[in-house]
């Protein structure tokens, strides 16, 4: 009994062991992916006024660097823009996929 419970035991290590790199590198992959796609939504429709460091400042862009915002503050001012009316992006971006993905890169941009 014994012995079988620890054959069982080691076929089970034996199998998380063989598992376990594959989740990892899919795990990578997908983080990879997800900054590859944030970048690209980043400088199809920001890099122009932000920079891509976050730090132009072209039509008196905020510098992303150095703000303080809230993931919150940072979709809804990507969403509704700002006093400036620099910035109503509602309609570009085409989900909450695309909008989380930004609000990350946004904070990536952070020291
Ligand atoms: C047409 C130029 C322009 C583009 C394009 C633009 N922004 Fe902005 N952005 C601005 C301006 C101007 C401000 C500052 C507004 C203010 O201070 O009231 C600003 C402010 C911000 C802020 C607020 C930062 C803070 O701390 O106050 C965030 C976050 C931001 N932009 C993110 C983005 C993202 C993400 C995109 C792309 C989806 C984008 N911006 C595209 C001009 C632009």
């Amino acid at each position: 009994m014994v012995l079988k419970i620890g054959s069982i035991l080691l076929s089970l290590l034996f199998i998380i062991a063989c598992s376990s790199p594959s989740i990892d590198n899919n795990t990578v992959k997908e983080e990879t992916n997800s900054i590859v796609n944030s970048k690209a939504l980043y400088t199809l429709h920001c890099e122009a006024c932000h920079g891509m460091d976050g730090t132009k400042g072209i039509s008196g862009a905020a510098n992303l660097k150095i703000s303080k915002l809230t993931d919150f503050q940072i979709k809804h001012t990507i969403e509704n823009g700002n006093d400036k009316g620099m910035m109503p992006f509602k309609d570009l971006i085409n989900s909450e996929t695309e909008f989380d993905s930004l609000v990350s890169f946004v904070k990536s941009l952070r020291n």
